[in-house]
């Protein structure tokens, strides 16, 4: 799970609605909460069967919007004040019964009322029985709801509350903050229509059929940079080496285990790609041999001979077609920006990012990063300690501002 802080003192209105994946909000709302959003929620009838107010008062620390005409108060037009105040608005879960109202155009109650008053995007997270999500209704719903500019995380395959698997399950909590970041993102879009090939994580060289070669790298950056191109609009391919993370969806991920497996995969794919960004941390070397059975102990010292790998960046830069945007990261532990600045000129690149896992707050699986960011134009920005997730929105930010 990525923190960020793009959330943080946004206004978000979080929309529950009535199936049995409500009591699956209560994780969403503590996530924003936990990220310092102002946050206020609204419920249908329905969904106060599934889960009471009083939990989501006590979580979100606000009483729970439920009636168009509340008996407490004077005024029968807090749904406009609401949909007002409101920068997005996530409705999570969606039933069908409230993604065919908001794309009818119908307001029956505070829920529908203020969706239709809104004028801020709108994440759905639907989730229902796979045969109501398989009716074409449901499906143009979800079109004309697209069309209209607002956001749809997609249900999940897997087991659902008639007991029996099926589309249809609430997405899991990671796919909706990655979706409602992608809501939220303030260049939304930016890279509409272009491809980027991101690759992340350690690589394994494996010494014989028990052990590997490998490094601390835990995939988080190169995650996040691929969080940051869908949120963006683009379609993403991401190579990645072995992880502990959940990929991301929207996305097409290849898994690779070896140097030489994601150099193909790269191979494989770069063609197609507008932006190239190699967050790797690809193994350098390899073992000459690998072992087909398990080497024991001899009671002697070990000698072992590696060979160099393929530099995967190096050969892509060097094959780049025409307005290809190469993007590299120098990992240094001493003469950070002198090495930085030799890797950027003899790889080509359009620009590189240095960090130093040495550093506190800095590296490899940690959730900060601290890096300093080089064009080739000559342009520097040192970076303040932040999330990786905001990192990769800077680095996007810089690359799209110097290299128009
Ligand atoms: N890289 C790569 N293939 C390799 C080695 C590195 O694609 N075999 C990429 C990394 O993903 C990174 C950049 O090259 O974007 C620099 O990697 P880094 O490990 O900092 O440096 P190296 O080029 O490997 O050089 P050195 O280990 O000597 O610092």
């Amino acid at each position: 799970m990525f923190p960020t802080d793009l959330f943080r003192d946004r206004k978000i209105v979080v929309g529950v609605t009535g199936g049995i994946a409500a009591y699956k909000v209560c994780e969403f709302i503590r996530y924003l909460v936990t990220r310092g959003s102002q946050l206020r929620v609204m419920m249908t009838r329905s969904a106060t069967e599934f889960i009471t107010p009083l939990t989501l008062e006590t979580l979100s620390g606000h009483p729970v919007y439920r009636e168009l005409f509340p008996q407490d108060t004077f005024s029968a037009t807090q749904h406009v004040n609401l949909a007002d105040w409101a920068e997005t608005i996530a409705v999570v879960p969606a039933t069908a019964n409230i993604l065919g109202k908001f794309a009818g155009g119908i307001a029956d109650d505070f829920v529908s009322s203020t969706l239709l008053a809104a004028h801020c995007p709108i994440l759905f997270a639907p989730a229902m029985n796979h045969h109501m999500w398989e009716n074409p209704f449901v499906q143009q719903n979800l079109e004309r709801i697209r069309q209209a500019g607002h956001e749809i995380c997609p249900p999940e395959y897997g087991f659902l509350a008639e007991g029996y698997e099926g589309m249809g399950r609430l997405a899991r909590l990671e796919y909706l903050i990655q979706s409602l970041y992608r809501t939220m993102h303030p260049a939304r879009d930016s890279l509409q229509g272009k491809t980027v090939l991101i690759t992340a994580g350690p690589t394994r060289e494996p010494l014989d059929p028990v052990r590997y070669f490998s490094n601390f790298s835990s995939g988080k950056m190169g995650l996040a940079l691929a969080w940051e191109a869908f949120a963006r609009g683009a379609r993403v391919i991401l190579i990645h080496g072995p992880i502990q993370l959940t990929p991301p969806f929207g996305m097409e991920c290849v898994a690779v285990e070896t140097a030489r497996q994601m150099h193909q995969a790269v191979l494989d794919h770069y063609q197609d790609a507008d932006w190239v960004i190699s967050a790797a941390a690809v193994a350098d070397f390899r073992p000459k041999r690998t072992a087909e059975e398990k080497i024991k102990k001899s009671g002697t010292p070990m000698q072992l001979e590696l060979e160099a790998n393929p530099d995967i960046l190096a050969t892509v830069a060097k094959e780049r077609r025409a307005g290809q945007l190469i993007i590299g990261f120098a990992v240094e532990t001493h003469d950070g920006e002198k090495n930085a600045r030799r890797k950027l000129q003899e790889k080509s690149l359009d620009a590189i990012v240095l960090n130093n896992p040495l550093e506190k707050g800095a590296g490899f699986a940690v959730d900060t990063n601290r890096v300093t960011l080089l064009h080739r134009n000559g342009t520097r920005v040192e970076l303040d300690i932040m999330y990786k997730l905001d990192v990769a929105r800077k680095i996007f930010d810089f690359v799209l501002e110097q290299s128009p």
